[in-house]
């Protein structure tokens, strides 16, 4: 075996497997084109400042970065909110609003490998700008929902799971905690689900003890699933800021409920999401089972197109991976079927016949049908053996009795069946057998 192996965390994709996410990518494009999203794409490689201080502690120390020839330092992006912020801040006075993008994109984190987990990944990001009502989540949700159920995944396989920083960051206020106490305990509750109680060592070490109230408070107030539990833990609150950001989300509750796909939707105050550019509504989406690591993740993040120099503008957006998402899939039996089949096989009789195929054949790929043949001359037989294992439903014949004659002769493969049409009037025969 040559010794030149996929690094660790790398995938390749063979034909079938290729076609397979391409499938994937085409379903989540349709459901973005049908939401009014335009796509975009933007450099893998960017400058190391972009993430520093944006992303969060976590991302920057997976990043691959490097120094180029140049003296830059720079990294391999390991999510697209940082830059796609920096398109939209570049142009924002020019551009259409409410700005409503997306793209699919690969992406770079030096991860620690697990199932679902790479170090190179597909996202299909999707953000709106200039949108700072509950409106725009509603879209996002909507097409969050459609680029699962897009594949015949229900309610019972997939939630996406609704929370609120903004809510958070209130209620840990009024139990005392300042802003910097306030994110260390965040992140505590963000891996609070997968270790439990050391989640909490980052906060003793950092600030000492935690207050046993304190800390029961934070895990009741993670554990609310529903709005009514919501209402109760933050009535004895009051204040007019909490009981307008309940508002909210009623409203926003009551949107999805309008649309159609509520019960797609979970309250769920245990998503506090690791990236520290989000300052509202967040939402995850797993695996229903709760086998798999999250399917996507969002939420709305007001503060970062300023954060990068430009003017502020309010944003809200969310990535689907294709790692999780294609095990979810595989899981349910709902993976794509690969249509690679050629819808016709040309089967040649010799050197003098290819030259009469040929044009035939070029004008039936011009005219959108997929044509694949022998590029050898090869006996009969074997050539209506490969034409069956290719799929195609029909074959067409270039003899010399057929050269001779001037006619074609095609065979229905699905059929058996066989006929001879003149080769002047191939195409619109053959138009005509598809439907065309
Ligand atoms: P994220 O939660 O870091 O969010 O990633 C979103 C999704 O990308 C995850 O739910 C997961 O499916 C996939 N993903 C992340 N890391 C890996 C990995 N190492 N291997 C395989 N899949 C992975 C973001 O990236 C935000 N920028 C999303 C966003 C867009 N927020 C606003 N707009």
């Amino acid at each position: 075996m040559a010794s030149f192996q996929t690094l660790p965390g790398f995938r390749e994709f063979y034909p079938d497997a290729f076609a397979q996410r391409a499938h994937i990518f085409r379903l989540w494009r349709q459901a973005a084109h049908a939401h009014g999203f335009a796509e975009y794409d933007a450099p893998v490689l960017e400058p190391l400042d972009l993430y520093r201080a944006k992303s969060g502690d976590e991302i920057e120390a997976q990043l691959f970065n490097f120094v180029d020839k140049g003296g830059r330092e720079v990294a391999l992006r390991p999510e697209m909110t940082p830059t796609v912020c920096r398109l939209v801040g570049e142009k924002a006075n020019a551009l259409k609003r409410p700005i409503k993008w997306f793209s699919i994109a690969e992406f770079y984190r030096y991860e620690r490998m697990q199932k679902g987990r790479g170090r190179c990944f597909t996202q299909f990001n999707a953000d709106i700008f200039a949108e700072p009502g509950i409106e725009a989540e509603t879209e996002l949700i909507s097409l969050l929902v459609q680029c699962m159920t897009g594949f015949g995944l229900s309610a019972e396989d997939f939630t996406v799971r609704l929370s609120d920083r903004n809510l958070w960051f209130f209620f840990l206020e009024a139990i005392g905690m300042d802003d910097a106490r306030a994110r260390v305990i965040l992140g505590a509750v963000d891996r609070y689900e997968k270790i439990g109680d050391d989640a909490f060592k980052d906060y003793v070490s950092q600030f000492g003890p935690l207050d046993p109230a304190v800390k029961s408070q934070v895990l009741a107030f993670q554990s609310i699933r529903s709005l009514q539990a919501l209402e109760q833990m933050l009535a004895p609150l009051g204040g007019e800021k909490l009981m307008a950001r309940v508002e909210e989300w009623r409203r926003l509750l009551a949107n999805l409920e309008a649309m159609g796909i509520g019960e797609f939707v979970s309250v769920d105050l245990g998503v506090v999401r690791g990236l520290a550019y989000y300052t509202g509504f967040v939402f995850e989406a797993f695996d229903r089972k709760g086998e798999l690591r999250a399917l996507a993740g969002g939420g709305r993040y007001d503060n970062l197109v300023g954060k990068l120099g430009y003017a502020e503008l309010p944003a809200v957006g969310f990535a689907i991976g294709d790692m999780t998402f294609a095990l979810l899939l595989e899981q349910r039996g709902l993976t794509p079927p690969l249509v690679q089949a050629p819808d016709v096989y040309v089967v040649i009789g010799g050197p003098k016949e290819r030259l009469s195929a040929l044009g035939d054949i070029r004008a039936l790929r011009a005219a959108g049908y997929r044509v694949d043949f022998s590029l050898r001359d090869l006996a009969f037989g074997k050539q209506f053996k490969a034409a069956a294992e290719s799929g195609a439903r029909l074959a067409l014949i270039y003899g010399s009795d057929e050269l001779a004659k001037g006619v074609v002769k095609i065979r229905n493969l699905t059929e058996r069946s066989e006929r001879e049409v003149a080769k002047a009037g191939l195409l619109e025969d053959v138009r005509s057998y598809f439907g065309g």
